[in-house]
């Protein structure tokens, strides 16, 4: 593990964060957590005071929470990482499509909640909003998924991972 982690370190220069605006279910931000984990993800924030009244992690099943950072700020605008461009992530007209876009190196990736859309004041202080063209809105979690893989997709150095299976094997 301590070697996999050392590759992945010295090897990706991917930096990527995660915002969330006012999520309402732990089943959602667990598996968020989830996904952030598998995928390399930096740390996570959310606003709101909706999670925090239903904390309980039963999605997260490995437990991302206790090594990855997941952060309740009062607003996301304040946080966005060093050197990191802020992404909307939202269903909406004028957003750029998922499929043929160019992630940035350094990306703060943020998603609204289940039961809304991101509010103006997030985007209007993100540098673009991306959507996958999907026929009706994913899950969000889902969508946190979808664009963490499309992310490692596009991505052009997994040397780590492969050597890290290596070195489990
Ligand atoms: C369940 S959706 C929001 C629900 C929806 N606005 C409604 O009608 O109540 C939660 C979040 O997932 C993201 N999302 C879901 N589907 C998406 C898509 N196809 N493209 C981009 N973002 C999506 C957005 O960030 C959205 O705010």
């Amino acid at each position: 593990m301590l070697a996999f982690l050392l590759l992945k370190n010295t090897m990706s220069k991917s930096y990527a964060c995660i915002g969330l605006q006012n999520p309402k279910s732990p089943e959602n931000v667990g598996s968020v957590m989830r996904a952030a984990g598998c995928y390399g993800v930096n740390s996570v924030f959310y606003t709101g005071r909706r999670y925090d009244v239903a904390k309980p992690f039963y999605t997260d099943t490995q437990n991302a929470y206790q090594k990855l950072p997941l952060i309740g700020v009062e607003d996301l605008a304040s946080v966005v990482p060093l050197g990191c461009v802020p992404i909307a992530v939202e269903l909406v007209a004028g957003a750029k499509p998922l499929p043929s876009y160019k992630h940035p190196p350094r990306a703060f990736y943020i998603f609204g909640p289940e039961d809304g859309s991101l509010s103006k004041a997030v985007t209007d202080f993100c540098s673009e909003t991306i959507y996958v063209p999907t026929d009706g809105c994913m899950n969000l979690a889902a969508t946190v998924n979808v664009i963490l893989y499309d992310r490692l997709a596009k991505g052009d150095d997994f040397s780590y991972h492969h050597a890290a299976l290596k070195h489990q094997s």
